[in-house]
């Protein structure tokens, strides 16, 4: 385990200064944006439909580049090692569950005693010891995503981008990842940038919430979460958690008042 570093003292990974993101003449998907990302940070990005918190994510990912402003990565390496986990588990129907958590392995020309070794600690850290074998249609909502999110982080990467990733399953199995993605921050003390329309999400996960407006998309606040982790399931019913969720939410609101 990893102990964590104290906010503010974390080496940086990446920096976005000043982006805007403009598609077509006139649609501000994301303007001024500011984000200073550094290890072991778990950012949530938090706000209404079209904010652009998905263009963010896109940005970062290099899958697409802004309009103006820039986004560096620490030691100029470029486009960092990543990974990352949509909405939609997107796994190959076709094949294993270890054959899908391999893809990023493939995709780099990898494989081996060492990939066979990743592949099993990444399955075990998603709590999927057992089911290497598996196909994805024998695996529950909740399974197929933790098999996504083996795949997101099975090459160690420097940061994990991850878009609504639980916004499709029922609230119990959510609030299990919740638990079990916490406890993966814990092992492995990965950097992630988290997206969620879900204010309970966002204060139970972070230690730091960007809350976004829309038209255009912006940051309109931050907010700290500064609570100690591991944060286990109690959290969830203590006062200090009661604040932060208010705090967020009256964000929000603020954020949904501006946009109207
Ligand atoms: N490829 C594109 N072409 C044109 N407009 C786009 C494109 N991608 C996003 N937009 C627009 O940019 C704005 C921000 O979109 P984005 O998908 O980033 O929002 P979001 O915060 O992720 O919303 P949601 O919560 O619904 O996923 C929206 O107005 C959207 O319609
Ligand atoms: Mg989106």
């Amino acid at each position: 385990m990893q102990a964590p570093l104290p906010l503010g003292s974390r080496p940086p990974v990446l920096r976005m200064s000043a982006v805007d993101k403009v598609f077509g003449a006139d649609i501000v998907a994301l303007k001024g944006m500011q984000l200073d990302v550094n290890q072991g940070d778990f950012i949530s990005l938090l706000g209404p439909s079209g904010c652009g918190k998905s263009t963010a994510l896109r940005l970062i990912a290099g899958l697409m580049t802004p309009t103006t402003g820039r986004i560096e990565w620490s030691g100029g390496t470029g486009q960092g090692d990543l990974g990352v986990v949509f909405q939609e588990p997107t796994l190959m129907p076709w094949t294993t569950v270890a054959k899908n958590v391999a893809l990023p392995f493939r995709l780099r020309g990898k494989s081996g005693a060492e990939v066979a070794d990743a592949i099993r600690n990444a399955l075990d850290l998603v709590g999927l010891s057992g089911f290497e074998n598996a196909y994805p249609r024998e695996l529950s909502g909740g399974m197929k995503m933790r098999v996504s999110i083996a795949r997101a982080l099975v090459t160690n990467p420097r940061l994990i981008l991850m878009d609504e990733p639980f916004a499709a399953l029922d609230e119990i199995t959510r609030f299990k990842l919740n638990n079990d993605l916490l406890d993966l921050k814990t092992k492995t003390g990965c950097t992630v940038i988290f997206v969620t329309h879900s204010v309970f999400e966002s204060v139970f996960l972070s230690d730091r919430i960007v809350v976004m407006a829309a038209r255009p998309g912006r940051v309109i606040r931050t907010l700290e979460v500064d609570e100690p982790y591991p944060r286990a399931e109690a959290f969830r019913t203590t006062p200090e958690y009661a604040a932060h969720c208010r705090a967020a939410s009256d964000a929000l609101h603020d954020a949904m008042g501006i946009a109207a």
